[in-house]
């Protein structure tokens, strides 16, 4: 994939720079047969809601998007997995419950056969990927859940375009509101984003916003043409640094 290298956590250590937010892109399919030393690595809680979900899918990708987290994250704070504990700040965003870590941020995103996990030092962060379904009924999800100025863009888009931008503005939109940690209690109306694949990710709000506003908005570059990704981080002059997760070396195929 553009921009992604290949990163097998073999070091025992991993040191986060300042000013770099570290992206990993897990493909699910590759870490199945990895599954039973996985979950593994989960505690009760999230062990308990794995077993929740309805479909074996959902409850594989719960699976591999944790362990991984914590395998992750343990080689940043030299912890076992399984020590790392988490908590969520309000409206559910999950953050670390070590007080001497709280400078360390995290969001993840799964949709389809991914999982994205962004991770940075001393910056708010939020992350999502989307797939691009073919088959939704993209002009009512667009009068559903875009604002005005989105709406408006959208029916000037040639046809071919519109349900890549409708998924784009999408991605743009929901990395803030995870960001800021609001999630969908942000009311989607209140800001935009542009739409258009082919610009420039730009946020613009519309009246009064309740946060400052000094994010920085980057397209995340995949070579899959059937997903979308975007981040978002408070701040600006940040390198992004791109790697896969392999778990044991399980090598990608593209
Ligand atoms: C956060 C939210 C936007 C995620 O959207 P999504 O497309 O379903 O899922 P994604 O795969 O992109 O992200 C899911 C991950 O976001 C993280 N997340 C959950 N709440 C979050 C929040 N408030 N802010 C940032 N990240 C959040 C979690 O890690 C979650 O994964 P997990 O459940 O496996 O831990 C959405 O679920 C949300 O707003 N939830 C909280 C509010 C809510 O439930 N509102 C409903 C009524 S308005």
């Amino acid at each position: 994939m553009q921009g992604f290298h290949m990163i097998q956590l073999t070091e025992e250590r991993l040191t986060l720079n300042i000013n770099t937010v570290y992206l990993w892109l897990i493909n699910i399919d590759n870490e199945i047969e990895n599954m039973d030393h996985l979950r593994q690595l989960l505690s009760i809680e999230e062990m308990d809601r794995a077993n929740r979900f309805v479909f074996e899918k959902d409850k594989q990708r719960y699976i591999v998007t944790h362990s991984i987290l914590r395998l992750i994250i343990s080689k940043i704070i030299s912890l076992e997995p399984l020590s790392i504990r988490f908590t969520v700040k309000k409206r559910d965003k999950p953050c670390l419950n070590h007080p001497e870590h709280q400078d360390i941020h995290f969001n993840l995103s799964h949709s389809g056969k991914y999982i994205i996990i962004a991770l940075a030092l001393k910056t708010e962060l939020g992350i999502d990927i989307e797939f691009i379904n073919p088959v939704l009924d993209r002009d009512q999800m667009v009068l559903s859940f875009c604002s005005k100025q989105e709406i408006d863009t959208y029916h000037q888009l040639p046809v071919d375009l519109k349900i890549k931008a409708f998924y784009t503005c999408w991605s743009r939109k929901e990395a803030f509101i995870k960001a800021i940690g609001e999630g969908l209690y942000f009311p989607l109306n209140d800001f935009s984003a542009s739409i258009d694949s082919r610009t420039k990710p730009e946020l613009t709000f519309h009246g009064k916003v309740p946060f400052h506003q000094n994010w920085t908005i980057l397209d995340i570059p995949l070579d899959d043409k059937d997903y979308v990704s975007a981040l978002v981080f408070e701040g600006s002059g940040y390198q992004v640094q791109f790697n896969y997760w392999t778990t044991w070396g399980h090598r990608e195929k593209w």
